[in-house]
């Protein structure tokens, strides 16, 4: 059976990759850990690069994450010929994790670029409490996603 969703899901990957490293580099762990000396790494120290790509990986997020409710929901009304070729089913358990804290982290992301703009003050306690519901929504989309990989769990139940 021809897969549709390939290219999507090799988009995502590359995303949550990216995403991800450019996250952490932020922190900053790479430079304290000196894996920024490894020749060719340099770049994960400097912290306008990496805020940068995490900004652009950010925006391609909420681009596919669009894309793909748009698919799932109007993919409902198409006849049932064409169900492996749009979202029709039911989320699985790890589907749920990751889709609630993408959202999760879509919503603490946003949130935090408008806390970033220059003339915008949060309270210190929501900034902490903001950075650390990011980070803690992102070891939870990372251990569920870990989770799907190894048990082999889909997104969607077939
Ligand atoms: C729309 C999506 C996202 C937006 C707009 C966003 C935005 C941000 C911003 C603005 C910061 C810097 C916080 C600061 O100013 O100190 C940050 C930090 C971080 N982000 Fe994201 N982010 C998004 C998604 C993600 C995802 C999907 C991951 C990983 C799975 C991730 C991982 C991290 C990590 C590890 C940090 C550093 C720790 C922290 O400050 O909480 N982010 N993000």
């Amino acid at each position: 059976m021809t897969d549709y969703f390939r290219g999507r899901r090799l988009v995502y990957g590359l995303i949550l990759f990216f995403i991800t490293l450019s996250g952490f580099a932020q922190m900053p762990v790479f430079a304290r850990y000196y894996i920024s000396d490894i020749p060719g790494l340099g770049w994960l120290a400097q912290f306008y690069v990496t805020h940068a790509m995490h900004y652009i990986m950010a925006a391609l997020l909420l681009v596919l994450g669009s894309y793909a409710a748009m698919d799932a929901v109007l993919g409902r009304k198409l006849p049932s010929a064409w169900q492996n070729r749009v979202n029709k089913g039911r989320l699985t358990a790890t589907g749920w994790v990751k889709v609630l804290s993408l959202a999760g982290l879509m919503v603490t992301g946003c949130v935090m670029v408008v806390k970033n703009l220059s003339g915008v003050y949060f309270p210190h306690l929501l900034i902490i409490f903001l950075d650390l519901l990011h980070l803690a929504l992102c070891m939870i989309l990372l251990g569920a996603t870990l989770y799907a990989g190894i048990r082999k769990r889909p997104w969607i139940a077939v």
